[in-house]
């Protein structure tokens, strides 16, 4: 699935083979190949969506991307770098820029800290600047994903918001370190359902108007409709369906 146009993320016919068994003397360890052959391309401003039944590779292409494993071959590039080759100052600039959010809201934040400390320590490390200006962006990131007022949410802990609320301090979270390219795995999952749609409406905004780019991954082919630009259906590990979102849903291949 690669086109012209210059992708901001690029997978490159990524394998990852996983060893199991092999745990007692009478059982031989066995392969288990969970991606196979996955290519495709990120371009800035997307959101690409990546469905398919439970265990077909969704998670694990999150997990390579995130550097907790090297694939058994291919690549993935960032900015026309290997991911999984970067060095030190590189290294520290793709951990900046490629962040992941996670399904589960209660346990991406620390339950000791409020909102604000979430967000200053971020800002600390990649941003660093005077108190009042990283107060200032503070405010702002929390009032971009909703958390409004923005002095009595910040100060609120954790256990004080809702789910969806935690969600949205999370990607106030990634926004302050610097995020460009978000691994949503299954982000609205854990959500009641009435609130879900606050949430893609969000990322949505973030896409379009703040030109970020999303891999969104779901089971809900609806809300890969609703948010996604093109989507990929996985099965077993294998690419079996790709391209536009209207076009693959609409008219699967099989
Ligand atoms: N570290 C690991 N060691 C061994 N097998 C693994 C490992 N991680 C994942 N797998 C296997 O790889 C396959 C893909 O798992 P993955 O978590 O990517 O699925 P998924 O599509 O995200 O599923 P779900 O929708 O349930 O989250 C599964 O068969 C899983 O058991
Ligand atoms: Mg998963």
């Amino acid at each position: 699935m690669k086109e012209e146009k210059q992708a901001i993320l690029s997978v490159n016919n990524v394998v990852m083979d996983f060893k199991i068994g092999g745990k007692s003397i009478l059982s031989k360890k066995k392969t288990l190949r969970a991606l196979n052959d996955i290519t495709f391309d990120l371009y800035k401003g997307e959101a690409l969506a990546i469905v398919g039944e439970s265990g077909c590779g969704k998670s694990t292409i999150c997990r390579v991307a995130m550097r907790f494993y090297n694939p058994t071959s291919g690549t993935m590039t960032f900015e026309n770098n290997d991911i999984h080759k970067l060095k030190a100052r590189d290294l520290k600039y793709y951990r900046q820029k490629v962040q992941m959010i996670f399904q589960d809201p209660f346990s991406s934040l620390n339950p000791l800290h409020n909102i604000y400390y979430h967000l200053e320590r971020p800002l600390k490390l990649y941003h660093p600047s005077d108190k009042v200006t990283m107060k200032k962006q503070m405010d702002e990131y929390l009032t971009l994903v909703g958390l409004v007022p923005p002095e009595e949410q910040g100060s609120k802990n954790p256990h004080q918001l809702s789910g969806g609320q935690r969600q949205r301090a999370y990607l106030a979270r990634i926004l302050s370190v610097g995020a460009e390219v978000i691994f949503a795995d299954e982000p609205t999952s854990m959500l009641d359902v009435s609130i879900r749609l606050g949430i893609l409406n969000l990322m949505n905004k973030l896409k379009k108007e703040n030109n970020k780019s999303f891999i969104y991954i779901t089971h809900d082919i609806a809300t890969a409709r609703y948010f996604a630009d093109r989507i990929i259906v996985l099965y077993a590990g294998h690419m079996v369906e790709w391209g536009d979102v209207n076009k693959v849903i609409v008219n699967p291949k099989g």
